[in-house]
């Protein structure tokens, strides 16, 4: 298999889903995560998840032990140097991203893509930070990554064609349907979710509705699966923060201003689902 050899980088929602996904199709993956503690908890995370799937009869329990025997978890990034693809999945902050991208840089071999599942930061900055910028992309999957079918593939002003190939090829192998963007903060998807998202926002703010009003309201009359709290919910309320800046640096256009309620659950640790508290409760 082409790009046999998959590392990820982080174990957040990304990370584990993408993780997964990889393995589920094949892939021999390295999890790298910061301490051993969150790497055997992803481990966890993941086998509950293909576990859910055997309960579902979407996959059997031969292939859920067999993606899992694919998955090594480590928290040393060296374990990641004969990679053939490394996705860094990393908190959204450029600082911290382009600090790993030179790190790998000098780790992995040097035929590897380095690929990175930023929703927003300018992708040509993170190859400028490496050696090897014509084997940088963004390969950006949605949440949950095991479920969304579409990646977006981020060309950059000095990736090359077999890059961009290569990484439509991984995501084609992961059954996952790719489309290629520019690269430019928000991509496809975001640069069009992120305003209705923090428009969503600014209607509660007005008390134009309740919140659950307007997810039922976004549902019952666009078909949409999940209403828009539901899906900040889903992001992480930092994570859409952190997106909606960005959008705002590069566009500086009304839409994008981070609405002031989403500001301040920020400031309040509410994040969404990831620590249970968010624009709703969840208990588990
Ligand atoms: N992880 C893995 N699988 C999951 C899952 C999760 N977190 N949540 C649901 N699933 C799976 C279920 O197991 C089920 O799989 P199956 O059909 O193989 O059994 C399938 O998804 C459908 O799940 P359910 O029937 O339980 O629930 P729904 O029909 O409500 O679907 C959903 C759940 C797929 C999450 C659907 O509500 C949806 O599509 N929501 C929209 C999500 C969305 O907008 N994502 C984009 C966010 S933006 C983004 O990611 C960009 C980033 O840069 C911020």
């Amino acid at each position: 298999m082409e790009l046999a050899c998959v590392g990820v980088v982080g174990s957040g929602i990304m990370g584990s889903g993408i993780a997964e996904t990889a393995v589920e199709s094949g892939h021999e993956v390295i999890l790298l995560s910061r301490t051993t503690e969150s790497a055997q908890a992803i481990a966890k995370a993941i086998k509950t998840s293909l576990d859910r799937r055997v309960q579902r009869h979407k996959i059997s329990p031969v292939q859920a032990d067999d993606a899992l025997r694919k998955l090594t978890v480590t928290n040393e990034i060296s374990d990641l140097r004969g990679c053939d693809l490394v996705i860094e999945t990393v908190v959204e902050d450029l600082a911290v991203k382009l600090r790993l991208m030179k790190d790998l840089d000098i780790v992995c071999k040097p035929t590897t893509i380095l690929a990175s599942n930023t929703s927003t930061f300018p992708v040509v900055e993170l190859a400028a930070a490496t050696a090897r910028p014509d084997k940088v992309c963004g390969i950006h999957f949605f949440n949950p990554a095991p479920v969304m079918r579409l990646v977006e593939i981020v060309r950059t002003l000095v990736v090359s064609e077999e890059t961009i190939e290569q990484a439509k090829r991984f995501v084609l192998s992961c059954h996952k349907e790719p489309v290629e963007v520019k690269d430019q903060a928000g991509f496809i998807v975001n640069a069009l979710l992120f305003p209705y998202l923090n428009n969503a926002i600014k209607l509660l703010e007005q008390k134009v509705a309740t919140k659950e009003d307007i997810d039922f309201a976004m549902k019952g009359g666009c078909g949409f699966p999940m209403g828009p709290f539901a899906v900040l919910d889903l992001v992480g309320l930092d994570t859409a923060l952190s997106i909606l800046n960005s959008l705002y640096e590069e566009f500086g256009e009304p839409n994008y201003s981070p609405a002031p309620l989403l500001k301040r659950m920020v400031a309040a640790k509410m994040y969404g689902r990831k620590n249970k508290i968010g624009f709703y409760s969840y208990s588990s």
